[in-house]
């Protein structure tokens, strides 16, 4: 069986007002009535798959677990990061917990906050990289690109290896502009959906070659972890001695075994609030609302809020998000800015 690992370390701030320090966006309910932390535990709740290897800090533990109890869902372990040190070091520290439970267990990593809305999709997906996963390749899953976006990973396709798996020629991620046009007009090339499939052992034996000070880190704070029967803690001092990188740039950019198994599953990361817009059901105007809003001569504007009536007359394309402390009132084409704005909070969000 797979092991998912969830990771629940990020914080989302283009989703402020509603995603704060205490609820960063994947324990929000952005799209529908769950949360995205719950909508990426259902995904694999099903045969073929342990449960859930959750990694998170230590703020959030009490919320993840309430929000898996309410699904019936444990933890098969919830490792709880003394400090934030990136993605390379929050899955090693799942694939060295899982390795040493199952030599030849399979990593399923996904991040918490994005939208995937055909599930049968990904696990056809996992089930077709099976083959290049057990001879040892670290499998990413290729997104067909919409656009030159700069916030992702592009991997350019190799030659094919089975099973509509293709080996990675190259890993590029966050391309400036100008290069991942360049790729984009080449043709070729596939995001990375940020969800990758591996055998923990691979994974393990790549953090030896391209980034042991993390795998070093990883290992001994969990040599002197205390755990109890739900929770891991790594050791904090062990810990923060890992380099904060992410595994894209820490792993998959050098790894040489690295496979992409393209796969169309609706796909969306939901990174600011034009994408809540765009993927929410919207009316005949195209407006998504939630809680208690009054819309009239509105189009195309996501109008939520958790406490005040928010009332919108004559306009078009806004958003607005109303707290019960804060109200972001911005143009949908501004929403990628939001993180400058929250940069320059008085108080932290
Ligand atoms: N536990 C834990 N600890 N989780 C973390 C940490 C950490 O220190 N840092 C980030 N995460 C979680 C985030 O919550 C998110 O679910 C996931 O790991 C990915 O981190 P992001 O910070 O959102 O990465 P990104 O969006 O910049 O880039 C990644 O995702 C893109 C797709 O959305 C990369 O993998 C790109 O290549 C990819 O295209
Ligand atoms: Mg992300």
């Amino acid at each position: 069986d797979i092991w998912p690992v969830i990771l629940s370390g990020g914080s989302g701030t283009r989703l402020w007002p509603l995603s704060r320090t205490e609820a960063p966006k994947q324990l929000l309910a952005l799209t529908g009535a769950r949360t995205m932390l719950q909508e990426t535990a259902l995904r694999t709740a099903v045969p073929g798959f342990h449960p859930p290897v959750v990694v998170c800090g230590a703020a959030h533990v009490a919320a993840i677990d309430a929000q898996l109890s309410e699904l019936g869902i444990a933890a098969a372990a919830t490792i709880v990061e003394p400090a934030a040190r990136n993605t390379a070091a929050a899955i090693a520290l799942a694939a060295l917990e899982v390795a040493a439970r199952d030599v030849d267990g399979v990593l399923l990593v996904m991040p918490s906050d994005h939208v995937i809305d055909d599930v049968p999709a990904l696990l056809a997906a996992v089930a077709r990289g099976g083959a290049a996963v057990a001879d040892g390749w670290l499998a990413t899953f290729g997104i067909a690109p919409t656009g030159p976006a700069t916030g992702y990973g592009y991997i350019a396709r190799g030659e094919a290896i089975g099973g509509g798996v293709f080996a990675a020629r190259r890993f590029i991620e966050k391309p400036a502009l100008a290069a991942a046009q360049a790729m984009l007009d080449a043709g070729g090339h596939d995001w990375n959906g940020g969800l990758f499939l591996f055998r923990a052992e691979a994974f393990i034996a790549a953090l030896r070659e391209h980034a042991p000070e993390i795998l070093a880190a990883a290992r001994a704070a969990l040599a002197q972890a205390v755990r109890t029967s739900a929770e891991i803690h790594p050791d904090a001092g062990q810990f923060v001695a890992a380099p904060s990188i992410s595994v894209d740039y820490a792993v998959m950019e050098r790894a040489e075994r690295v496979a992409v198994i393209p796969v169309d599953m609706g796909w969306s990361d939901i990174g600011a609030w034009d994408a809540v817009l765009a993927h929410g059901s919207g009316d005949a105007d195209g407006n998504v609302t939630r809680g208690p809003v009054l819309l009239s001569g509105t189009r195309d504007c996501l109008v939520r809020s958790e406490g005040p009536l928010v009332a919108t007359l004559g306009v078009e394309g806004l958003i607005v998000v109303a707290t019960g402390d804060a109200v972001l009132v911005a143009a949908a084409a501004h929403a990628q800015e939001v993180r400058d704005l929250v940069a320059r909070l008085p108080d932290p969000a």
